[in-house]
Protein backbone atom coordinates (compact mmCIF):
# COMPACT_ATOMS: atom_id res chain seq x y z
CA UNK A 1 0.00 0.00 0.00
CA UNK A 2 1.24 3.12 -0.65
CA UNK A 3 2.06 6.04 1.92
CA UNK A 4 5.03 7.53 2.02
CA UNK A 5 8.08 8.44 5.04
CA UNK A 6 9.16 11.77 5.17
CA UNK A 7 12.12 13.46 7.55
CA UNK A 8 10.69 14.66 10.82
CA UNK A 9 9.88 18.18 11.39
CA UNK A 10 8.35 19.97 14.61
CA UNK A 11 4.39 19.99 14.07
CA UNK A 12 2.61 23.24 14.78
CA UNK A 13 -0.88 22.06 14.38
CA UNK A 14 -3.18 19.67 12.61
CA UNK A 15 -6.76 20.97 10.60
CA UNK A 16 -8.40 17.15 10.98
CA UNK A 17 -11.40 15.65 9.09
CA UNK A 18 -13.26 12.59 10.44
CA UNK A 19 -15.79 10.30 9.42
CA UNK A 20 -18.74 9.69 11.90
CA UNK A 21 -18.59 6.17 13.26
CA UNK A 22 -21.03 2.71 13.29
CA UNK A 23 -24.49 3.73 12.65
CA UNK A 24 -28.10 2.18 12.39
CA UNK A 25 -29.29 2.41 8.70
CA UNK A 26 -29.30 4.90 6.67
CA UNK A 27 -30.88 5.65 3.62
CA UNK A 28 -30.87 9.07 1.05
CA UNK A 29 -32.38 9.34 -2.26
CA UNK A 30 -29.90 8.74 -5.00
CA UNK A 31 -31.24 11.37 -7.39
CA UNK A 32 -30.27 14.50 -4.76
CA UNK A 33 -28.81 12.58 -1.54
CA UNK A 34 -31.52 13.68 0.60
CA UNK A 35 -30.79 12.13 3.98
CA UNK A 36 -33.07 10.29 6.21
CA UNK A 37 -32.43 9.88 9.88
CA UNK A 38 -30.25 7.14 11.77
CA UNK A 39 -28.44 6.92 15.33
CA UNK A 40 -25.07 5.77 16.50
CA UNK A 41 -24.13 3.05 17.93
CA UNK A 42 -22.00 1.85 20.63
CA UNK A 43 -19.41 0.13 18.45
CA UNK A 44 -19.44 3.85 16.45
CA UNK A 45 -18.45 5.31 19.69
CA UNK A 46 -15.43 3.09 20.51
CA UNK A 47 -14.17 3.72 16.91
CA UNK A 48 -14.36 7.35 17.53
CA UNK A 49 -12.92 7.45 21.14
CA UNK A 50 -10.13 5.07 19.75
CA UNK A 51 -9.24 7.42 17.02
CA UNK A 52 -9.42 9.99 19.52
CA UNK A 53 -6.70 8.06 21.52
CA UNK A 54 -4.51 7.84 18.50
CA UNK A 55 -4.53 11.18 17.86
CA UNK A 56 -4.08 12.01 21.51
CA UNK A 57 -0.82 9.29 21.01
CA UNK A 58 0.34 11.24 17.75
CA UNK A 59 0.33 14.74 18.69
CA UNK A 60 -0.57 15.40 22.37
CA UNK A 61 1.83 12.95 23.63
CA UNK A 62 5.60 14.60 24.66
CA UNK A 63 7.35 11.72 23.68
CA UNK A 64 5.82 11.65 19.91
CA UNK A 65 7.85 12.60 17.32
CA UNK A 66 4.66 14.52 15.92
CA UNK A 67 3.61 16.47 19.38
CA UNK A 68 2.56 19.79 19.28
CA UNK A 69 4.83 21.26 21.96
CA UNK A 70 2.51 24.53 22.50
CA UNK A 71 -1.08 22.83 23.41
CA UNK A 72 -2.14 22.02 26.77
CA UNK A 73 -2.88 18.13 26.38
CA UNK A 74 -3.88 17.98 30.03
CA UNK A 75 -6.79 20.70 30.14
CA UNK A 76 -8.50 21.70 27.43
CA UNK A 77 -7.26 25.39 26.70
CA UNK A 78 -10.61 26.26 24.45
CA UNK A 79 -8.42 29.17 22.30
CA UNK A 80 -6.07 25.98 21.16
CA UNK A 81 -8.84 24.22 19.76
CA UNK A 82 -11.73 24.34 17.71
CA UNK A 83 -14.62 21.64 16.41
CA UNK A 84 -17.17 21.74 14.17
CA UNK A 85 -19.59 18.86 13.68
CA UNK A 86 -22.11 18.56 10.57
CA UNK A 87 -25.43 18.76 12.81
CA UNK A 88 -27.44 17.77 9.59
CA UNK A 89 -28.08 14.70 7.47
CA UNK A 90 -27.54 11.89 9.57
CA UNK A 91 -29.34 12.99 12.48
CA UNK A 92 -27.03 13.24 15.82
CA UNK A 93 -24.53 10.88 14.88
CA UNK A 94 -21.83 13.09 13.31
CA UNK A 95 -22.39 15.69 16.36
CA UNK A 96 -22.15 12.43 18.53
CA UNK A 97 -19.03 10.58 17.46
CA UNK A 98 -17.17 14.11 17.67
CA UNK A 99 -18.10 13.81 21.53
CA UNK A 100 -16.99 10.34 21.44
CA UNK A 101 -13.74 11.02 20.08
CA UNK A 102 -13.08 14.42 21.96
CA UNK A 103 -13.84 11.81 24.82
CA UNK A 104 -10.51 10.00 23.71
CA UNK A 105 -8.76 12.87 22.86
CA UNK A 106 -8.65 14.70 26.20
CA UNK A 107 -9.48 12.41 28.76
CA UNK A 108 -10.51 13.18 31.98
CA UNK A 109 -8.25 14.31 34.49
CA UNK A 110 -7.87 15.44 37.73
CA UNK A 111 -6.44 18.89 36.88
CA UNK A 112 -10.34 19.94 35.73
CA UNK A 113 -10.89 21.44 38.73
CA UNK A 114 -11.91 24.17 40.55
CA UNK A 115 -11.44 26.15 43.94
CA UNK A 116 -15.05 27.46 44.85
CA UNK A 117 -15.95 30.52 47.02
CA UNK A 118 -17.00 28.65 50.18
CA UNK A 119 -13.34 27.11 50.05
CA UNK A 120 -14.09 23.71 48.26
CA UNK A 121 -12.44 22.31 45.65
CA UNK A 122 -14.24 20.26 42.98
CA UNK A 123 -13.27 18.32 40.00
CA UNK A 124 -15.01 17.47 36.82
CA UNK A 125 -17.64 14.19 36.61
CA UNK A 126 -16.18 10.79 36.08
CA UNK A 127 -12.76 11.90 37.54
CA UNK A 128 -12.37 15.16 35.69
CA UNK A 129 -14.51 14.78 32.32
CA UNK A 130 -14.18 17.88 30.32
CA UNK A 131 -16.27 18.83 27.97
CA UNK A 132 -14.58 20.43 24.30
CA UNK A 133 -17.11 23.02 23.11
CA UNK A 134 -18.54 21.70 19.49
CA UNK A 135 -20.28 24.23 17.09
CA UNK A 136 -23.10 21.98 15.25
CA UNK A 137 -23.04 23.14 12.18
CA UNK A 138 -27.04 23.29 11.00
CA UNK A 139 -27.20 23.33 7.07
CA UNK A 140 -30.67 25.50 7.60
CA UNK A 141 -28.20 28.14 8.31
CA UNK A 142 -24.30 27.23 7.63
CA UNK A 143 -24.06 25.52 4.10
CA UNK A 144 -20.48 24.71 4.88
CA UNK A 145 -20.16 21.15 5.85
CA UNK A 146 -23.08 20.12 3.69
CA UNK A 147 -22.79 22.23 0.19
CA UNK A 148 -24.68 19.14 -1.34
CA UNK A 149 -28.14 18.82 -0.11
CA UNK A 150 -31.14 20.98 -1.73
CA UNK A 151 -28.33 21.99 -4.88
CA UNK A 152 -30.28 21.72 -7.93
CA UNK A 153 -27.27 22.11 -9.98
CA UNK A 154 -25.46 19.33 -8.15
CA UNK A 155 -28.27 16.57 -8.70
CA UNK A 156 -28.21 18.01 -12.14
CA UNK A 157 -24.45 16.85 -12.65
CA UNK A 158 -25.24 13.76 -10.85
CA UNK A 159 -28.18 12.90 -13.30
CA UNK A 160 -26.05 13.53 -16.03
CA UNK A 161 -23.08 11.06 -14.46
CA UNK A 162 -26.08 8.37 -14.41
CA UNK A 163 -26.60 9.05 -18.29
CA UNK A 164 -23.51 8.54 -18.64
CA UNK A 165 -21.49 6.20 -21.23
CA UNK A 166 -18.87 4.89 -18.15
CA UNK A 167 -22.01 4.56 -15.75
CA UNK A 168 -24.01 2.55 -18.05
CA UNK A 169 -21.26 0.45 -19.25
CA UNK A 170 -20.29 -0.27 -15.39
CA UNK A 171 -24.48 -0.90 -14.87
CA UNK A 172 -24.72 -3.53 -17.42
CA UNK A 173 -21.54 -5.21 -16.92
CA UNK A 174 -22.91 -5.80 -13.23
CA UNK A 175 -26.22 -6.68 -14.15
CA UNK A 176 -26.13 -10.65 -13.07
CA UNK A 177 -24.23 -9.48 -9.81
CA UNK A 178 -26.69 -6.93 -8.95
CA UNK A 179 -29.84 -9.31 -9.50
CA UNK A 180 -27.60 -12.26 -7.32
CA UNK A 181 -28.06 -9.64 -4.62
CA UNK A 182 -31.88 -9.55 -4.55
CA UNK A 183 -32.52 -12.47 -2.00
CA UNK A 184 -30.73 -10.18 0.64
CA UNK A 185 -31.75 -6.78 -0.02
CA UNK A 186 -34.97 -6.77 1.58
CA UNK A 187 -36.92 -5.59 -1.49
CA UNK A 188 -35.02 -2.51 -1.72
CA UNK A 189 -34.71 -1.24 -5.22
CA UNK A 190 -32.29 -2.85 -7.33
CA UNK A 191 -30.56 -0.13 -9.63
CA UNK A 192 -27.07 0.82 -10.21
CA UNK A 193 -28.53 4.41 -9.28
CA UNK A 194 -29.27 3.04 -6.34
CA UNK A 195 -25.58 1.54 -5.19
CA UNK A 196 -24.80 3.39 -2.23
CA UNK A 197 -28.04 2.65 -0.45
CA UNK A 198 -27.58 -1.24 -1.81
CA UNK A 199 -24.02 -1.30 -0.25
CA UNK A 200 -24.72 0.26 2.91
CA UNK A 201 -27.61 -1.75 3.52
CA UNK A 202 -25.33 -4.71 2.63
CA UNK A 203 -22.74 -3.42 4.81
CA UNK A 204 -24.78 -2.62 8.06
CA UNK A 205 -26.45 -5.97 8.35
CA UNK A 206 -23.08 -7.73 7.99
CA UNK A 207 -22.42 -5.76 11.12
CA UNK A 208 -25.48 -6.07 13.08
CA UNK A 209 -26.94 -8.79 12.33
CA UNK A 210 -25.91 -11.92 12.20
CA UNK A 211 -28.65 -13.74 10.06
CA UNK A 212 -27.37 -11.70 7.33
CA UNK A 213 -23.85 -12.10 7.65
CA UNK A 214 -24.02 -15.95 7.96
CA UNK A 215 -26.23 -16.21 4.55
CA UNK A 216 -24.29 -13.88 2.64
CA UNK A 217 -21.67 -15.08 0.14
CA UNK A 218 -18.31 -14.19 1.24
CA UNK A 219 -17.47 -11.91 -1.77
CA UNK A 220 -20.48 -10.58 -2.55
CA UNK A 221 -19.65 -7.61 0.21
CA UNK A 222 -16.57 -6.82 -1.21
CA UNK A 223 -17.88 -6.66 -4.80
CA UNK A 224 -21.03 -4.11 -3.63
CA UNK A 225 -18.39 -1.99 -2.01
CA UNK A 226 -16.16 -1.79 -5.25
CA UNK A 227 -19.13 -0.51 -7.38
CA UNK A 228 -20.20 1.61 -4.72
CA UNK A 229 -16.86 3.56 -4.86
CA UNK A 230 -17.35 3.62 -8.42
CA UNK A 231 -20.54 5.05 -7.86
CA UNK A 232 -20.19 7.71 -5.28
CA UNK A 233 -16.68 9.15 -6.49
CA UNK A 234 -18.98 9.50 -9.84
CA UNK A 235 -21.57 11.69 -7.97
CA UNK A 236 -19.15 13.54 -5.86
CA UNK A 237 -16.19 14.19 -7.84
CA UNK A 238 -16.08 16.32 -11.09
CA UNK A 239 -13.46 16.59 -14.05
CA UNK A 240 -12.66 20.38 -12.93
CA UNK A 241 -11.58 20.83 -9.16
CA UNK A 242 -14.79 23.42 -8.70
CA UNK A 243 -16.72 21.72 -10.55
CA UNK A 244 -20.61 21.28 -9.04
CA UNK A 245 -19.49 17.31 -8.34
CA UNK A 246 -16.71 18.66 -6.09
CA UNK A 247 -19.48 20.96 -3.92
CA UNK A 248 -18.94 19.18 -0.54
CA UNK A 249 -15.07 19.55 -0.38
CA UNK A 250 -15.33 23.45 -2.16
CA UNK A 251 -17.65 24.74 0.70
CA UNK A 252 -15.84 22.80 3.33
CA UNK A 253 -12.24 24.36 1.59
CA UNK A 254 -12.35 27.82 2.93
CA UNK A 255 -12.79 26.14 6.92
CA UNK A 256 -9.91 24.09 5.83
CA UNK A 257 -7.60 26.91 4.63
CA UNK A 258 -8.83 29.64 7.47
CA UNK A 259 -7.36 26.69 9.70
CA UNK A 260 -4.29 25.98 8.50
CA UNK A 261 -3.42 29.93 8.39
CA UNK A 262 -4.57 30.60 11.93
CA UNK A 263 -2.04 27.51 12.90
CA UNK A 264 1.12 29.00 11.00
CA UNK A 265 0.25 32.20 12.19
CA UNK A 266 2.71 32.65 15.43
CA UNK A 267 0.45 34.95 16.68
CA UNK A 268 -2.40 32.77 17.04
CA UNK A 269 -3.09 30.14 19.88
CA UNK A 270 -5.48 27.86 18.04
CA UNK A 271 -3.53 24.34 16.93
CA UNK A 272 -6.11 21.76 16.90
CA UNK A 273 -9.39 22.09 14.46
CA UNK A 274 -11.41 19.51 13.78
CA UNK A 275 -14.10 18.74 11.91
CA UNK A 276 -16.84 15.78 12.26
CA UNK A 277 -18.56 14.92 8.60
CA UNK A 278 -19.82 12.51 6.25
CA UNK A 279 -17.83 10.41 3.68
CA UNK A 280 -18.60 13.21 0.78
CA UNK A 281 -16.10 15.47 1.65
CA UNK A 282 -13.72 13.29 1.73
CA UNK A 283 -14.06 12.34 -2.14
CA UNK A 284 -14.18 15.84 -3.28
CA UNK A 285 -11.15 16.73 -1.20
CA UNK A 286 -9.14 13.71 -2.90
CA UNK A 287 -10.33 14.89 -5.79
CA UNK A 288 -9.37 18.82 -5.87
CA UNK A 289 -5.57 17.67 -3.99
CA UNK A 290 -5.00 15.39 -6.45
CA UNK A 291 -4.51 13.33 -4.04
CA UNK A 292 -7.11 10.13 -5.54
CA UNK A 293 -4.94 11.12 -9.02
CA UNK A 294 -1.44 10.00 -7.06
CA UNK A 295 -2.73 7.32 -4.95
CA UNK A 296 -5.94 5.99 -6.81
CA UNK A 297 -6.98 3.46 -3.59
CA UNK A 298 -8.26 7.09 -2.16
CA UNK A 299 -11.10 7.10 -4.84
CA UNK A 300 -13.59 6.04 -3.06
CA UNK A 301 -15.43 5.96 0.48
CA UNK A 302 -14.10 6.05 3.30
CA UNK A 303 -14.57 3.91 6.21
CA UNK A 304 -16.63 4.92 9.86
CA UNK A 305 -13.67 7.02 12.06
CA UNK A 306 -11.43 7.37 8.35
CA UNK A 307 -9.85 11.14 9.59
CA UNK A 308 -7.63 13.24 6.98
CA UNK A 309 -5.25 15.45 8.74
CA UNK A 310 -3.56 18.23 7.52
CA UNK A 311 -0.22 18.62 9.38
CA UNK A 312 1.06 22.17 9.92
CA UNK A 313 4.86 21.82 10.34
CA UNK A 314 8.08 23.97 10.42
CA UNK A 315 9.77 23.90 7.56
CA UNK A 316 13.56 22.12 7.49
CA UNK A 317 15.13 25.24 5.53
CA UNK A 318 13.51 27.87 7.86
CA UNK A 319 11.06 29.02 5.47
CA UNK A 320 7.27 29.35 5.91
CA UNK A 321 5.46 26.51 7.60
CA UNK A 322 4.22 23.43 5.51
CA UNK A 323 1.72 21.05 5.01
CA UNK A 324 1.95 17.82 4.93
CA UNK A 325 -1.31 15.09 4.08
CA UNK A 326 -2.04 12.19 6.22
CA UNK A 327 -5.09 9.57 5.92
CA UNK A 328 -6.04 6.81 7.92
CA UNK A 329 -9.20 4.82 6.57
CA UNK A 330 -10.87 3.76 9.73
CA UNK A 331 -9.92 2.19 13.17
CA UNK A 332 -8.31 -1.01 11.54
CA UNK A 333 -5.97 1.07 9.15
CA UNK A 334 -3.28 3.62 10.40
CA UNK A 335 -2.51 7.21 9.71
CA UNK A 336 -0.03 7.05 6.27
CA UNK A 337 1.35 9.79 4.51
CA UNK A 338 0.41 10.54 1.09
CA UNK A 339 1.50 12.32 -1.98
CA UNK A 340 -0.69 15.20 -3.47
CA UNK A 341 -1.04 18.28 -5.30
CA UNK A 342 1.12 17.51 -7.80
CA UNK A 343 3.98 16.89 -5.56
CA UNK A 344 6.08 14.28 -3.54
CA UNK A 345 6.95 16.18 -0.56
CA UNK A 346 5.38 18.92 1.77
CA UNK A 347 3.78 21.57 0.61
CA UNK A 348 4.35 25.36 1.36
CA UNK A 349 1.55 26.99 2.97
CA UNK A 350 0.78 29.86 0.44
CA UNK A 351 1.12 27.31 -2.38
CA UNK A 352 -1.65 25.35 -0.31
CA UNK A 353 -3.70 28.42 0.29
CA UNK A 354 -3.11 29.68 -3.12
CA UNK A 355 -3.92 27.13 -4.93
CA UNK A 356 -6.65 25.51 -3.18
CA UNK A 357 -8.65 29.03 -2.24
CA UNK A 358 -10.15 29.85 -6.10
CA UNK A 359 -11.92 26.45 -5.40
CA UNK A 360 -13.46 27.07 -1.57
CA UNK A 361 -16.65 28.96 -1.08
CA UNK A 362 -18.83 29.06 1.53
CA UNK A 363 -20.65 31.84 1.83
CA UNK A 364 -24.72 31.71 1.35
CA UNK A 365 -25.39 34.15 -1.74
CA UNK A 366 -22.55 31.75 -4.37
CA UNK A 367 -23.88 29.22 -2.96
CA UNK A 368 -27.59 30.05 -4.11
CA UNK A 369 -26.04 31.09 -6.98
CA UNK A 370 -23.52 28.23 -8.05
CA UNK A 371 -26.72 25.61 -6.69
CA UNK A 372 -29.49 27.38 -8.64
CA UNK A 373 -31.31 27.45 -5.67
CA UNK A 374 -34.17 30.48 -4.90
CA UNK A 375 -35.78 28.61 -2.01
CA UNK A 376 -34.24 26.51 0.64
CA UNK A 377 -31.36 27.02 2.99
CA UNK A 378 -31.50 30.78 3.62
CA UNK A 379 -31.64 31.46 -0.20
CA UNK A 380 -35.29 32.74 -0.01
CA UNK A 381 -34.57 35.40 2.38
CA UNK A 382 -31.82 36.72 0.66
CA UNK A 383 -33.68 37.15 -2.67
CA UNK A 384 -36.50 38.82 -0.76
CA UNK A 385 -34.14 40.94 1.19
CA UNK A 386 -32.48 42.07 -1.99
CA UNK A 387 -35.87 42.71 -3.65
CA UNK A 388 -36.89 44.42 -0.60
CA UNK A 389 -33.78 46.57 -0.64
CA UNK A 390 -34.17 47.63 -4.44
CA UNK A 391 -37.82 48.83 -3.76
CA UNK A 392 -36.84 50.66 -0.71
CA UNK A 393 -34.12 52.77 -3.00
CA UNK A 394 -37.05 52.73 -5.71
CA UNK A 395 -39.12 54.55 -3.08
CA UNK A 396 -36.53 56.83 -1.56
CA UNK A 397 -35.38 57.90 -5.23
CA UNK A 398 -38.62 60.25 -5.44
CA UNK A 399 -38.17 62.78 -2.16
CA UNK A 400 -39.60 65.49 -1.47
CA UNK A 401 -36.63 67.35 -0.92
CA UNK A 402 -35.19 70.85 -2.03
CA UNK A 403 -33.39 71.53 -5.07
CA UNK A 404 -29.64 71.81 -3.78
CA UNK A 405 -29.96 68.68 -1.50
CA UNK A 406 -31.65 66.92 -4.21
CA UNK A 407 -29.08 66.55 -6.85
CA UNK A 408 -26.69 65.24 -4.34
CA UNK A 409 -28.50 62.81 -2.72
CA UNK A 410 -30.18 61.91 -5.92
CA UNK A 411 -26.44 60.68 -7.23
CA UNK A 412 -26.11 58.59 -4.01
CA UNK A 413 -29.36 57.06 -4.05
CA UNK A 414 -28.93 56.42 -7.71
CA UNK A 415 -25.89 54.16 -7.01
CA UNK A 416 -27.25 52.45 -4.06
CA UNK A 417 -30.12 51.33 -6.59
CA UNK A 418 -27.97 50.85 -9.06
CA UNK A 419 -25.94 48.54 -6.90
CA UNK A 420 -28.98 47.18 -5.71
CA UNK A 421 -31.04 45.93 -8.94
CA UNK A 422 -27.26 44.95 -10.00
CA UNK A 423 -27.42 42.37 -7.29
CA UNK A 424 -30.68 41.10 -7.21
CA UNK A 425 -30.57 40.85 -11.11
CA UNK A 426 -27.00 38.86 -11.19
CA UNK A 427 -27.95 37.12 -8.23
CA UNK A 428 -31.53 36.12 -10.18
CA UNK A 429 -29.42 35.07 -13.26
CA UNK A 430 -31.81 37.79 -15.31
CA UNK A 431 -28.87 39.92 -16.33
CA UNK A 432 -27.30 38.50 -19.24
CA UNK A 433 -25.32 41.26 -20.66
CA UNK A 434 -22.30 43.61 -20.02
CA UNK A 435 -20.46 41.07 -17.11
CA UNK A 436 -18.04 39.91 -19.37
CA UNK A 437 -15.54 39.60 -16.37
CA UNK A 438 -17.57 38.04 -14.34
CA UNK A 439 -18.83 35.82 -16.80
CA UNK A 440 -15.35 34.86 -17.65
CA UNK A 441 -14.24 34.46 -14.35
CA UNK A 442 -16.71 31.84 -13.61
CA UNK A 443 -16.44 29.84 -16.92
CA UNK A 444 -12.80 29.39 -16.20
CA UNK A 445 -13.42 28.29 -12.80
CA UNK A 446 -16.16 25.38 -14.30
CA UNK A 447 -18.70 26.36 -11.96
CA UNK A 448 -21.35 25.65 -15.39
CA UNK A 449 -23.75 22.38 -14.67
CA UNK A 450 -23.18 21.45 -18.09
CA UNK A 451 -24.54 18.07 -18.54
CA UNK A 452 -21.62 16.84 -20.31
CA UNK A 453 -18.64 17.53 -17.33
CA UNK A 454 -18.95 14.15 -15.80
CA UNK A 455 -18.75 11.69 -18.97
C1 LIG B 1 -19.50 24.67 48.84
O1 LIG B 1 -20.38 24.77 47.68
C2 LIG B 1 -20.56 23.55 46.96
C3 LIG B 1 -21.42 23.88 45.72
O2 LIG B 1 -22.58 24.53 46.06
C4 LIG B 1 -21.18 22.49 47.85
O3 LIG B 1 -21.28 21.27 47.13
C5 LIG B 1 -20.28 22.28 49.07
O4 LIG B 1 -20.90 21.38 49.93
C6 LIG B 1 -20.02 23.61 49.81
N1 LIG B 1 -19.03 23.37 50.84
C7 LIG B 1 -19.19 23.83 52.06
C8 LIG B 1 -18.08 23.54 53.04
O5 LIG B 1 -20.21 24.41 52.37
C1 LIG C 1 -31.47 -9.85 9.50
O1 LIG C 1 -31.19 -10.50 8.27
C2 LIG C 1 -32.20 -11.39 7.82
C3 LIG C 1 -31.68 -12.12 6.61
O2 LIG C 1 -31.38 -11.21 5.57
C4 LIG C 1 -33.47 -10.59 7.57
O3 LIG C 1 -34.52 -11.46 7.17
C5 LIG C 1 -33.87 -9.84 8.83
O4 LIG C 1 -34.98 -9.00 8.54
C6 LIG C 1 -32.71 -8.98 9.31
N1 LIG C 1 -33.05 -8.40 10.59
C7 LIG C 1 -33.14 -7.09 10.78
C8 LIG C 1 -33.45 -6.64 12.16
O5 LIG C 1 -32.96 -6.28 9.89
C1 LIG D 1 -11.66 14.07 -10.39
O1 LIG D 1 -12.73 13.20 -10.70
C2 LIG D 1 -13.11 13.17 -12.06
C3 LIG D 1 -14.28 12.21 -12.18
O2 LIG D 1 -15.45 12.81 -11.68
C4 LIG D 1 -11.94 12.73 -12.91
O3 LIG D 1 -12.29 12.76 -14.27
C5 LIG D 1 -10.77 13.65 -12.67
O4 LIG D 1 -9.65 13.19 -13.37
C6 LIG D 1 -10.44 13.70 -11.19
N1 LIG D 1 -9.40 14.68 -10.97
C7 LIG D 1 -8.27 14.38 -10.37
C8 LIG D 1 -7.28 15.48 -10.25
O5 LIG D 1 -8.04 13.26 -9.92
C1 LIG E 1 -11.15 2.18 2.61
O1 LIG E 1 -11.16 0.80 2.80
C2 LIG E 1 -12.15 0.11 2.06
C3 LIG E 1 -12.06 -1.36 2.40
O2 LIG E 1 -12.00 -1.55 3.78
C4 LIG E 1 -11.93 0.29 0.58
O3 LIG E 1 -12.96 -0.34 -0.16
C5 LIG E 1 -11.93 1.75 0.27
O4 LIG E 1 -11.61 1.94 -1.08
C6 LIG E 1 -10.91 2.46 1.13
N1 LIG E 1 -11.07 3.87 0.89
C7 LIG E 1 -10.05 4.67 0.80
C8 LIG E 1 -10.37 6.08 0.50
O5 LIG E 1 -8.89 4.29 0.94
Amino acid sequence: MAGVVRPDSKVLGVVVLVRHGDRSSFYQNAADYTPANTIITPLGNVQEYLLGQNLRSIYLTSNSSSFISTINSDVVDHDQILVRADGGGEGGVIFNSAVSLLQGLFPPTLNYDMTLANGTTIVGPMGGYQSVPIESVEPDNDISLEGWTDCNAFSKATKAFYNSDVFKAKASENTDFLQSLRPYLDDRPITFENMWNIFDYMNVQSLHNKTFLDSLPPTYLAQARHLANFHQYGVFSSVQPNGIGNIAGQTTLPSILEGVQRIGSSSDPLNFVYQAVSYKPFISLFNITQAAEMNPELAGIVNYAAAMVFEVRESDSGGEPVIRFNFKNGTEDSFRTYNFMSSTDDIPLSTFVNTLEPFGFDDLPTWCNVCGNTEDRGCAELVAAASRASQAARLESKPAISAVGAGFIGAGVTIVVLFAMLGVFTFLGLLTVGFGKRKAKRGKYGYDTDSTEKS
